[in-house]
């Protein structure tokens, strides 16, 4: 906790730093009530910066220092300035070594950055800047350095040593403590240095490198996790290999380890050859992970692994430039993913969650470029905007250039920045460099925040066979951005007749047509195209797999999306179709809602939907994707004021109108994939993740009729699947029925089953968190009691607190609001031992300006409640008066 008022930091202020570390030595001596940490530093002056030797500011929170030596001798109070974040002092010579002690206290760490305890285990957290928690340093990751760290500790506790690099010596102390030493070769900054230590079992496994390196695979967990690693093994492999393959990148050490602990902040971290996961993004094995979990294992695996070039060998200047590693990595995991399962289903995903919760974080108080300019703490600047819209656009990049165009990119950006923390410049040069292209205009999706809005009107003339489409684009202001200038916008589209069949395209002034799909650059506010030889009216099929990150308007009508959702040829848009279609239909149903009409739904969408049941050519997937109706997060967000209970009751209505209407087809393709589920053995692939995707969702639908065959299907599936994608969604289904006593039961006899698996218990917490059935609050608040409650863990936060803040919104939004109370109450005691994780519960509340002018004030007041709650961390104190300013 911090006493004076947090400082906003500037990319305008950047500058290198006065010194550098060439050479990093760690000696951790662990004990159970204190850790010892002795750092030995071979510094310089930083050439760069010119002659003189000014005084060296290294960073430094929560350390008691034992003793500083500069060349050897001791210095005493009087050589150095000490305050609760840096020791200063004064070097006497260009070149020098510092060598500090200081105590640290993990065992009472609760913020889970820098060193602490984790059950019996120690782990590091140093991102972004946690190893300022742990010695004396320049915390900054454009200081690199070689490490060479010593960790001893108790061999019965302790008996697996791990740090970053390689293995390169260990034996036993006396009294029972032994030692182990690593040394990793490559400069890194400190925000990737790892330490581990404790009783773990480990899967092995081995990996040939293109260049016929062996590289040894371990996956570090507790014993009782052995048997659920399998997974995450054959994911970092398939990582390994797709590496090599699509980008030409090899993994460089003899050895990679990933190491699972339960109280984790955040998914995973990419740590250089030591890699540690919450344990949520590792253990899966069919009885106790959804497909859901094991595709985000995957993703996750690979994520953190690509790191390794994107990110380690590859690093960031300062931290404005986080998308640099985080938006990259996130796009080739997204083409890692695709490659793996269905390419179509996966940007369906992607682009449904960047549009219900990064558009929704773009329209907010904490709005931000993907390259923020300031920031108080850089904690809160891992965000949907960073990391997701990131990867759209470098995946606009990649769309503009081509594979090879992107790919002769990529190969010069690691090429000639190997071993240097760099910029999203240097990315963008080096994209320009290897295609001879201008991308001046292209940076302002790094500089400009806001989701720019893409009218497009056409106008087809039949004397002239000419059709053009005009495209209008602007961006709202955000925070501290009021004038946008235009954005270079790729636009994907084909062009349909009559039958459905794509036109060939020649636009004016072109000798031939050329193709059926094409890229337009748009890069004015306003511009016209036109396409030439154009026999008939067409229709458009825009922006296609979302070619980029917009809110784009074209007047289509319902019977056109009817059209597209069964004969365009992109797969994207053909789901797309029938979002909108979807959404039109909602909208009228909210409208009659709000004006207290009896609802009636426009019956084109059952039609539409009954002949995506029938199509058994479908991709069982896809099917299960365009049968799933708009979120109300989704609904929320594209309205002006939302309105809780409208949205939620035409939704529920538009789901039980489907459910009745469409009750014979969903029943068939119920029954034929629970019968091959029952024969099948669990394998996590994307053909069966397709059947099961499309027998849950038939499910959760025909449980809306309270059928008693339905109940009966339901009650089989969740007693006698061997798997938990199955088992899960029959549980939800039953939480969220009438039927109290079989919903009791189920929940009783799963709770049973599983007491002793948190990651299978957060999933108990969140089907229920979730339920929107009245009494949610009344709900979560029994749970927080329930002996598997741990607000000190954060899976556990996210999956009870956060569940309910973020999926239950008509509980959550109650009038009274006493959700935001609930919400606002956690917060504050969150922020007493995890700031982290109590500034992003915080989300919720922040969009205030969506609601309702009642729901408005109560929201604010609640944020004010939090502001004036005593010591904020910065993190908290960031985005509570953000929120409010
Ligand atoms: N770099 C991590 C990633 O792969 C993010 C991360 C993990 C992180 N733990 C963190 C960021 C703690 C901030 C704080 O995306
Ligand atoms: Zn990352």
């Amino acid at each position: 906790m911090r006493t004076e008022q947090p400082k906003m930091i500037y990319l305008k202020d950047y500058q290198a730093p006065e010194y550098l570390i060439d050479e990093t030595h760690l000696t951790f001596e662990l004990f159970e009530d204190h850790t010892l940490v002795h750092a030995q530093l071979v510094m310089r002056r930083n050439p760069e910066r010119g002659a003189g030797l000014p005084p060296l500011a290294l960073d430094g929170q929560q350390l008691e220092l034992l003793s500083v030596k500069l060349n050897d001798l001791e210095l005493t109070a009087q050589d150095y300035q000490l305050t609760d974040s840096h020791l200063t002092l004064n070097p006497q010579t260009e070149q020098f070594v510092l060598d500090t002690s200081v105590k640290i206290h993990p065992e009472s760490n609760t913020a889970l950055e820098g060193l602490y305890k984790s059950g019996g285990m120690f782990c590091t957290q140093c991102e972004a800047e946690g190893f300022r928690k742990i010695t004396y340093y320049l915390d900054r990751p454009d200081v690199m350095s070689t490490f060479t760290t010593t960790v001893i500790g108790d061999k019965n506790r302790y008996p697996i040593l791990l740090s970053n690099g390689n293995p390169v010596g260990s034996g036993p102390q006396d009294d029972g403590r032994h030692w182990a030493t690593w040394e990793d070769p490559f400069k890194k900054p400190a925000y990737l240095f790892a330490l581990v230590a404790g009783d773990l079992w480990c899967v092995e496994d081995t990996f040939t490198t293109m260049s016929q390196r062996e590289v040894a695979l371990r996956i570090y967990v507790e014993p009782e996790n052995i048997d659920k690693c399998q997974h995450a093994m054959n994911s970092l492999k398939k990582s390994m290999r797709w590496d090599e393959e699509t980008y030409g990148r090899e993994y460089d050490l003899d050895i990679f380890m990933i190491v699972a602990v339960n109280d984790f902040n955040m998914g995973a971290m990419e740590n250089k050859g030591l890699n540690i996961f919450n344990s949520s993004a590792v253990l899966a094995r069919a009885e106790t992970a959804t497909d859901a979990a094991h595709q985000r294992v995957e993703a996750i695996v690979a994520h953190e692994y690509f790191h390794n070039w994107s990110g380690n060998r590859v690093t960031c200047r300062d931290w404005f430039q986080l998308s640099l590693k985080e938006g990259f990595t996130v796009f080739r995991d997204a083409g890692f993913s695709a490659d793996m399962n269905s390419a179509t289903v996966k940007r369906i995903q992607d682009v449904a969650y960047l549009r219900t919760h990064q558009f929704a974080e773009d329209a907010g108080p904490m709005a931000h470029a993907v390259r923020p300019d300031s920031f108080i703490e850089i904690s809160n600047f891992y965000t949907l905007t960073v990391y997701e819209k990131g990867s759209e656009v470098v995946g606009m990049l990649h769309t503009l250039l081509g594979a090879e165009g992107f790919r002769k990119g990529s190969d010069l950006y690691f090429d000639r920045h190997d071993g240097q923390a760099v910029t999203c410049d240097d990315f963008i040069k080096a994209m320009e460099d290897a295609n001879g292209v201008d991308l001046t205009q292209f940076k302002r999706w790094y500089s400009q925040a806001g989701t720019p809005r893409l009218s497009v009107s056409e106008q087809y003339d039949g004397a002239s066979q000419t059709y053009s489409l005009t495209f209008s684009q602007s961006c709202p202001a955000t925070p501290g951005q009021t004038e946008k200038l235009p954005f270079v916008i790729p636009v994907a589209l084909g062009l349909l007749d009559a039958k459905g069949k794509e036109l060939p395209l020649q636009l004016a002034g072109e000798s031939s047509p050329a193709g059926t799909s094409r890229v337009l650059s748009v890069t004015e506010s306003q511009q016209t195209f036109t396409f030439t030889g154009i026999a008939e009216q067409p229709l458009p099929s825009l922006l296609r797999g979302f070619s980029a990150p917009v809110k784009l308007h074209f007047a289509y009508s319902r019977d056109q999306l009817m059209f597209l959702m069964q004969h365009d040829s992109d797969g994207f848009n053909r789901w797309e179709a029938g979002q909108q279609l979807a959404v039109q239909v909602l909208q009228d149903l909210i409208g009659q809602h709000q004006r207290g009409e009896a609802l009636v739904m426009d019956q084109r969408l059952v039609q539409a939907l009954r002949s995506v049941l029938g199509n058994e050519q479908l991709d069982q997937a896809m099917v299960a994707e365009m049968l799933s109706l708009p979120g109300e997060a989704y609904l929320t967000e594209i309205s002006d004021v939302a309105d809780v209970e409208a949205i939620h009751a035409a939704r529920e209505f538009a789901r039980k109108q489907l459910a009745d209407s469409l009750y014979d087809a969903l029943w068939a393709r119920y029954q034929a994939n629970r019968e091959v589920s029952k024969t099948t053995p669990y394998v996590p692939q994307a053909s069966h993740f397709a059947r099961r995707a499309l027998q849950n969702i038939a499910l959760s639908y025909l449980m809306l009729t309270g059928k008693p065959e339905v109940l009966a299907a339901a009650l089989e599936q969740f007693e006698h699947s061997d798997n938990m994608t199955e088992r899960l969604t029959a549980l939800a289904v039953l939480v969220n029925s009438p039927f109290e006593a079989e919903k009791a039961q189920a929940l009783a006899s799963f709770a049973e089953h599983f007491k002793d698996n948190p990651l299978v218990m957060d999933q108990w917490f969140s089907v229920q968190a979730g339920s929107t059935l009245p009494g949610g609050l009344q709900r979560v608040r029994e749970l927080m009691e329930h002996p598997a409650f741990n607000i000190k863990n954060p899976n556990k936060v996210r999956a009870l607190i956060g569940a309910f803040a973020g999926q239950n919104l008509i509980n959550f939004h109650a009038a009274d609001g006493s959700g935001y109370r609930f919400l606002a109450d956690r917060v504050i005691q969150l922020n007493g031992f995890n700031p982290q994780i109590a500034s992003r519960q915080l989300a919720p509340l922040t969009r205030w300006r969506k609601y309702d002018s009642a729901r408005q004030a109560l929201m604010k007041a609640e944020l004010e409640r939090i502001r004036n709650s005593g010591e904020l961390s910065s993190d908290v104190f960031e985005v509570v008066s953000k929120s409010l300013a």
